[in-house]
């Protein structure tokens, strides 16, 4: 986006908040449905963790996307902006059979992970199709947090525990329509992609009836200059032709599925935030902003390098600065990162901020969380309020001692 329209938006809507632009998210939804343009039947569906707003899921909704979701709260928000129940699938973790079962009556696709549920559910409803989440045992993912798919992790059922699965569906003669997996993300390599399927692919052929094979998700966006990002195209024409050659032995054609989240709205996402205080201490310049990691808590939790430019003076000389939060606990978003020369009241734009920003923020030090707006043809449309001191309020019980 421009930067002049983002620094109106500031103006417009105040600061701290999150921009997202519509253009972007339809750029990335169409590049990724062009690079597996050779199957048949492909399948898109957006995981709304990534954000959840419900105008942006009205969006992807309008591109013909389904819905990943892994709380009954996600269905129930996919529900509501306008997704039929077949074109979501429900993949929680370690989640109470009552929430799976809720999630069935609403119609959404059920995807369990792991062998204590599956034979629950299947017992009481062996009439409903199940997708099975394996975990392949891979290594993959930018690091430990996001590593999903490898022996140590929580997730999927093992394919050393495919026998015992088996015996499961024999027993309760469910139907198993689809078989799925996410070993991680930020995975740049796509060979580790093409070498988790073929475990996929070979799990595949024990189960009759299928109709779709989950791929899951994991690629990876550019966040810094000189980032590497996973070749989608390749990807798309190496795993789209295996997936023929797949389905042509087995007898029908499937529906290739993804979920991606990251790369779908990570890059449409800039997180607006107003310069406080600029403090010179003996050791660095701090660049303090109206904002913490109770709004934008990657840097903190997992690392992650958000560029950050100063878009009221793009033309200023560079400086190195820290640029932190107001929390009150160690709050840095950047370490000596060179950025245009920086006097308070500046704007300073965080880029990638659409994946698991606002959705992770909270009220940590009972701050409000931030307005979102959506850039849409050349609009900024408000689709969240900031928030007030009612809403800091609103559940709390004040009892009288
Ligand atoms: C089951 C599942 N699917 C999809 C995703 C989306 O991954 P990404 O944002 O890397 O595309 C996640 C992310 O945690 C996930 O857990």
């Amino acid at each position: 986006m421009e930067q002049n329209t983002l620094i109106q938006i500031a103006k417009d809507f105040g600061s701290p908040v999150y921009v997202y632009d519509a253009e972007k998210i339809q750029f990335q939804y169409k590049r990724l449905t062009s690079a597996f343009c050779k199957v048949k039947h492909l399948k898109l569906n957006y995981a709304v963790k990534a954000l959840s707003n419900i105008s942006v899921l009205k969006l992807f909704n309008s591109l013909g996307s389904g819905l990943d979701t892994v709380s009954i709260q996600e269905v129930q928000l996919g529900l509501k902006a306008g997704f039929k129940p077949d074109a979501i699938i429900f993949t929680p973790n370690g989640v109470s059979l009552e929430e799976i079962e809720n999630a069935a009556e609403l119609g959404v696709q059920i995807n369990i992970d792991n062998l204590s549920i599956l034979e629950q559910f299947g017992t009481k409803h062996p009439k409903t199709p199940v997708c099975i989440r394996i975990n392949p045992h891979v290594m993959a993912g930018g690091n430990t947090n996001i590593s999903v798919g490898h022996i140590d992790s929580k997730f999927g059922i093992s394919i050393h525990q495919i026998p015992h699965l088996l015996r499961i569906v024999e027993n309760t003669n469910m139907t198993i329509n689809g078989i799925h997996m996410h070993t991680g993300s930020d995975i740049l390599d796509i060979d580790v992609f093409l070498y988790a399927s073929e475990i996929l692919f070979d799990t595949a052929k024990n189960f009759k009836n299928l109709e779709f094979i989950d791929f899951g998700s994991g690629f990876k966006v550019p966040y810094k200059v000189g980032d590497i990002e996973t070749n989608v195209e390749e990807l798309g024409e190496k795993l789209s032709n295996r997936f023929n050659e797949f389905c042509k032995n087995y007898g029908k054609p499937l529906t290739l599925a993804f979920e991606p989240g990251k790369f779908l709205v990570s890059e449409a996402g800039y997180f607006l935030t107003k310069v406080n205080v600029v403090k010179q201490t003996t050791s660095t310049v701090f660049a303090q902003v109206d904002t913490g990691f109770n709004h934008l808590i990657r840097p903190m939790l997992y690392g992650s390098q958000h560029e950050i430019s100063n878009i009221s003076n793009p033309n200023g000389r560079e400086r190195f600065y820290s640029v932190v939060g107001y929390i009150c606990e160690t709050d840095t978003f950047a370490n000596n990162r060179r950025i245009n020369e920086i006097s308070e009241d500046d704007i300073l734009a965080f880029k990638n901020a659409g994946a698991y920003c606002y959705s992770m923020a909270s009220n940590y030090n009972s701050r409000y969380r931030p307005a979102e707006v959506l850039w849409h043809n050349n609009s900024a449309y408000l689709i969240r309020k900031r928030e007030t001191f009612d809403d800091i309020l609103n559940n709390q019980i004040e009892i009288t001692l």
